[in-house]
């Protein structure tokens, strides 16, 4: 079955076998029978967070579990649900439609709803830990779907328990925590500059989405249009010993203090110095308006962009002696 349609990246593999899950009693239909107990399975969303290696020797549960509404609300947030496989932008986007700020500032994110957790997705000053409320997931162990709150998802930068001991869990829907008393969320600097330019002093939540969009659409390549998935690296978190000696080195390093005193590198800005900003390998390529996308050109495999990743990581290690680490998961 291939692939290509279903990552983001647009690489041409295949699976040996595919279901696409409209409704939650397939899934635990597949779990349930024995005959596909021993095939590996690959739970693919969106497809905008993997890097496919090659082909996937099992089956692809593609999830695309359908459905969003109001689940209830406390004094102060309104509990607004989607099932896994809503398209995060058009969620993000019926959710102002209803009235309910909270998301705006992660506007435009490939993606799913359902994946939207598992690397705790962020952008302009946000991350889904500040606005969530709590996923139902299935766990193909116990053959139990269950609640999981903030605090077993375990909420990190790009990360969560999804990545870590509980990457069987499968999520079935997200729901998230929403102020009733909303203010714009206006911490990333740029966002708050770009609402000044257009002489918006106190934005609304469709204002604050608007010019999130206009900033990723100037930065950032659609994957309709030129393959990729977003972010390449994370940006590496050193101590603030270590920023020290950087500066002192490089005094226009880009750094951003932590509360517990690291300092987290922007690392677009490692990769640009290191020249590779807009540079090719093979099919592979970096994104000539944002250094930390790597984009196929046309035809990339996944050892294209394998071989470009370890090169960037070569050479910022030889310069700055930090490694970046993948942001996308590699199958
Ligand atoms: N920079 C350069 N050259 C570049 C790219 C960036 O010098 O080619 C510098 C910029 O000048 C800026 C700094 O690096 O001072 C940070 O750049 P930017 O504001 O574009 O954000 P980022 O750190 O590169 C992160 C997220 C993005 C998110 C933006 C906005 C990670 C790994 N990436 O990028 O998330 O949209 O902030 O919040 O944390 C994603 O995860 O896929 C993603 C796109």
């Amino acid at each position: 079955f291939p692939l290509q349609s279903l990552n983001t990246f647009g690489i041409a593999a295949s699976a040996q076998a595919y279901v696409r899950v409209t409704e939650r009693e397939q899934l635990l239909g597949v779990y349930a029978d024995a005959n596909w107990a021993a095939v590996p399975k690959l739970v693919l969303g969106g497809g905008s967070n993997v890097l496919l290696t090659g082909d996937f020797n099992g089956l692809v549960l593609h999830i695309a579990l359908q459905g969003r509404a109001l689940a209830g609300e406390t004094k102060q947030h309104y509990l607004v649900r989607a099932a896994a496989g809503e398209n995060w932008h058009a969620f993000v986007q019926w959710t102002l439609a209803q009235g309910y700020g909270g998301l705006e500032n992660l506007s435009l994110i490939p993606g799913t709803a359902g994946a939207a957790p598992i690397q705790n997705i962020g952008a302009y000053g946000l991350e889904i830990k500040d606005v969530f409320h709590s996923v139902t997931v299935f766990d193909p162990r116990s053959g139990e779907t269950r609640a999981m709150d903030a605090a077993a998802c375990r909420f990190a930068y790009r990360d969560s328990v999804f990545k870590q001991e509980g990457r069987h869990l499968i999520i079935l829907d997200v729901t998230f925590a929403l102020p009733k008393q909303w203010q714009p969320n206006l911490r990333y600097a740029e966002l708050a500059q770009a609402l000044a330019e257009q002489g918006i002093a106190a934005p609304t939540p469709q204002q604050v989405a608007d010019t999130v969009i206009a900033i990723r659409r100037r930065k950032l390549p659609d994957p309709a249009v030129i393959g990729n998935a977003g972010s390449f690296f994370k940006n590496p978190v050193v101590t603030g010993a270590q920023c020290a000696a950087l500066l002192a080195q490089f005094p226009t390093l880009v750094h951003h203090a932590q509360p517990d005193g690291s300092e987290k590198l922007a690392a677009g800005w490692l990769i640009d110095q290191c020249g590779w900003k807009g540079r090719n390998l093979g099919a592979a390529g970096v994104y000539p308006k944002q250094a930390l996308v790597l984009v196929n050109n046309g035809g990339a495999t996944g050892a294209d962009v394998v071989a470009l990743a370890r090169a960037i990581q070569a050479d910022v290690q030889a310069r700055y002696g930090v490694l970046l680490e993948p942001e996308p998961v590699f199958i």
